[in-house]
């Protein structure tokens, strides 16, 4: 996915609304920057002229990433000497817009290249499913809302659910557990031999706390009824339709948990923090505000359009490049949006913040 989801991006700079603030009500990015800079305080340093190694894991345009990461510099910076460098590696799969990427971090108003001179950017285009940064050279990790996105997706979830979470197949289910615990562990393990002694690394991802729910109902459901509609209108065929899904997965705090028992420890790793908790709805905080339902149906179909249509368009005959393409992505849009503006509700979006430490 090349672009970075608006539930998560923060208002445009341009958009009227934007304050330093609004930026930071992105969902769960206020306490994921919080726990970030507790992490900058606590992690052991190197020694001049050797770098602080900052990684960032599934970074796409690295809009949402700034903030964090200039949070952090300025911990560290308190820490050290003005002229010792700090080096972010932004990292994403190799067909992620890295010219997006690039451009933020030289344009954008809150970029920490502009606001720390011994700061600078670096990029990697690989999967974070393998090892992509030396051994013993991270200090600092990071990676927001980028590991629900499973390594391979073991089937499509047919039917009208297009996501596995609410399926209601058990066997298809236990196939995506199983995909799922084999990327955290791969997941882990890499970051683990990445990882100086004492390095940490913050993770925020798609959680699912104790009342078992994966949340995104109210959107999952105008979804499948906006697709419904395309496909009765003849825009995509019953099969494309069947094929369909979204193969993200979210995890519960024993799915977290699992890769380091029973000793607590893995790849010289351990759970420093792990907290899973219900993340502002900014939408819907909005529309309380303003009673604008046409706006909350927009925002939340702008969200999908730019997070999950790629996703869904995937399984079109001939896939993305499918010339039917952009027709269906606007339907959707608009059907979603009406939908969704025609009843308004706060949904459920539960995130679990992870940080594990590397032993010393
Ligand atoms: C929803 S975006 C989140 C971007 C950003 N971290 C944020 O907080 O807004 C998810 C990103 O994860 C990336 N991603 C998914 N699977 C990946 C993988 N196996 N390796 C590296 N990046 C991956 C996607 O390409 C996408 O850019």
């Amino acid at each position: 996915m090349p672009e970075s989801s608006i539930v998560v991006r923060p208002e445009p700079v341009d958009s009227g609304t934007y304050t330093a603030a609004s930026r930071l009500q992105a969902a769960g990015l206020t306490r994921a920057t919080e726990i970030f800079a507790e992490a900058a305080a606590a992690v052991p340093l190197p020694t001049p002229p050797q770098p602080i190694v900052l990684a960032d894991y599934g970074a796409a345009t690295g809009h949402n990433a700034l903030l964090p990461m200039g949070a952090a510099i300025s911990v560290l910076r308190n820490r050290t000497r003005p002229e010792h460098s700090v080096l972010v590696a932004h990292t994403d799969r190799p067909d992620n817009d890295f010219t997006a990427l690039f451009r933020t971090l030289e344009e954008d108003p809150d970029t920490y290249l502009h606001k720390d001179r011994a700061a600078f950017a670096s990029a990697v285009g690989r999967s974070f499913y393998s090892q992509i940064l030396p051994s013993n050279s991270v200090n600092l990790g990071w990676s927001a809302w980028a590991i629900q996105w499973l390594s391979h997706v073991p089937a499509p979830v047919h039917g009208p659910h297009l996501q596995v979470a609410t399926c209601g197949d058990d066997e298809l289910q236990a196939a995506y557990a199983k995909q799922a615990a084999r990327d955290w562990h791969e997941f882990v393990a890499f970051r683990g031999r990445e990882l100086c002694p004492g390095g940490r690394l913050v993770v925020t991802t798609m959680g699912i706390g104790d009342d078992g729910e994966a949340g995104f109902r109210p959107l999952l459901t105008a979804i499948a009824d906006a697709l419904a509609e395309v496909t009765a209108a003849g825009v995509i065929s019953a099969d494309e339709a069947a094929r369909m899904c979204i193969p993200t997965v979210a995890r519960t705090a024993a799915d977290v948990t699992a890769p380091f028992a029973p000793s607590g420890v893995f790849e010289r790793l351990s759970i420093a923090h792990l907290e899973i908790v219900d993340a502002q709805d900014r939408f819907w905080d909005r529309y309380q505000a303003d009673k604008d339902a046409a706006d909350f149906g927009a925002r939340w179909a702008g969200f999908a359009r730019a997070s999950l249509f790629a996703a869904l368009s995937a399984a079109l005959d001939g896939g993305l490049a499918n010339p039917r393409c952009a027709d269906l992505h606007e339907r959707l849009e608009k059907g979603i949006a009406e939908r969704l503006a025609a009843a308004p509700e706060r949904t459920q979006i539960p995130l679990a913040y992870v940080v594990l430490e590397k032993r010393r």
